[in-house]
């Protein structure tokens, strides 16, 4: 047993497992550009002061769950517990406004948060996102949420739920925000822990707590209380989203944890997944460029979570194509078939067939086993005698029907033997 272990909320990815990474991020590459994103990639470690004024100061990240650390420099650093600051920053340093508006941006990788790990709930996990800036227009948002709904069911995940909210201006929630408080003060003493210590912080989280759900049920809605700006916003959505025919709930309820949104908020909910059941969130974000230093640009996004997706899948006993099955593994025996294998790895290869070339000293019979286990397809099998008659033995793994093939003509075999694989 090693003396190190896996930091606590991280995890070890591979094997099978593999083959839903690579489904869930090849297909979201793919769908998210069939509407027109670009991939940016940007630092894991950016500087504290980017997310606590981005993502607010009152928020749970930054209050309990940020990774933050001083350089050698005395800098104070913090692992990026989001993406979207981070693209915001790049945006604004790279000048990237001036490549014209909008412009669309997608990521793929970890973000970092110190929270109470727990089934899809880590310290280390993946987010896919997607950041439109530039635009103040609802048909972006619509576009984001139909790109999440055509991604969600092109994965063949059926079981899940798109909510709709709009949560105003920041200058129409001041309003609501009042209303919410009067609401709340005769609760306030039974209120859970978390809601207390809100009440003052960040009063809209009250209504989506989990565990006051029946106070909350009765709070007033914000769509009560927009601004007609943030009303017309809404209702063009919505527009959109019927003529794309995606399916949504309008959900008063979703708030979002974050302190940058404006208008509309979203969340796709997956319903087999218990607790941590949000597998994408997002929503507009007009004011964010502005307040870290950038000139006023409407944007808007979202971010799914790559380990609840694939949860998701599980859940709902989606097969996932195996990635980088071995085409053909070479097994020989004899020093001459070892020489005429290592020639024939490099023909395989430059015809892109994956070829898995015997790196030990076993036995013939243990380099087949070692083939199987491994799931090859094919079996090149060299021995003196093949040697010898300018022949190889062609095995297929799945069936053990084994045929002799002249050494010349084992590329254009073996090419064909690969499609009754298909
Ligand atoms: P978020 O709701 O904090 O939003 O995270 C987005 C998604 O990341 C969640 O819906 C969930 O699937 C996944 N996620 C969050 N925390 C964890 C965790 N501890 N373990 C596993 N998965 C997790 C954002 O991060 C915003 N930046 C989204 C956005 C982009 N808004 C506008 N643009």
């Amino acid at each position: 047993m090693s003396n190190y272990k896996r930091i606590k909320g991280t995890k070890d990815i591979f094997g099978d497992e593999i083959n839903y990474w690579y489904y869930v991020e090849n297909s979201a590459k793919n769908a998210l550009e069939k509407y027109g994103f670009k991939e940016i990639r940007t630092p894991i470690i950016e500087s504290e002061e980017l997310f606590s004024r981005g993502v607010g100061q009152e928020t749970d990240i930054v209050q309990k769950e940020m990774y933050t650390f001083e350089d050698k420099k005395g800098r104070l650093l913090t692992l990026r517990p989001e993406g979207t600051a981070s693209v915001v920053r790049a945006y604004i340093e790279n000048s990237l406004i001036n490549l014209g508006s909008p412009q669309k941006f997608f990521y793929i990788g970890p973000m970092f948060r110190y929270e109470k790990p727990q089934s899809g709930r880590y310290r280390e996990f993946y987010q896919i996102g997607a950041e439109i800036f530039g635009t103040d227009y609802p048909l972006a948002d619509a576009e984001l949420i139909h790109l999440l709904h055509e991604f969600f069911r092109s994965l063949k995940l059926t079981n899940f739920k798109i909510k709709i909210n709009s949560i105003g201006t920041q200058k129409s929630r001041e309003k609501y925000k009042k209303v919410l408080k009067e609401y709340y003060t005769p609760f306030l003493p039974n209120l859970c822990e978390d809601c207390q210590r809100r009440y003052n912080t960040n009063i809209m989280r009250l209504i989506d707590c989990k565990i006051d759900k029946e106070i909350a049920s009765n709070a007033p809605s914000i769509l009560d209380y927009l601004d007609n700006e943030s009303k017309e916003h809404f209702e063009k959505l919505k527009k959109y989203l019927d003529i794309l025919e995606v399916p949504y709930e309008i959900d008063p309820k979703i708030v979002r944890g974050l302190d940058y949104y404006s208008k509309t908020a979203f969340e796709v909910e997956h319903l087999d997944l218990g607790e941590q059941a949000v597998i994408a969130g997002g929503g507009r974000y007009d004011d964010l460029v502005e307040q870290l230093g950038g000139p006023k640009t409407p944007a808007v996004g979202f971010a799914m979570g790559i380990e609840r997706i694939i949860e998701a899948l599980k859940k709902e006993h989606i097969e996932v194509k195996k990635v980088s099955q071995i085409d053909v593994y070479i097994a020989y025996q004899g020093e001459q078939a070892e020489l005429e294998s290592i020639k024939l790895s490099k023909e395989l290869r430059k015809n892109d067939i994956k070829t898995y070339l015997n790196l030990s000293k076993r036995n013939l019979g243990g380099q087949l086993k070692h083939a199987d286990r491994l799931n090859a397809k094919l079996s090149i099998i060299m021995g003196d005698e093949e040697v010898v008659n300018d022949v190889v033995t062609v095995r297929n793994m799945e069936t053990g029907e084994q045929t002799k093939v002249q050494r010349s003509w084992v590329i254009e075999v073996i090419l064909e033997k690969l499609q009754e694989f298909y």
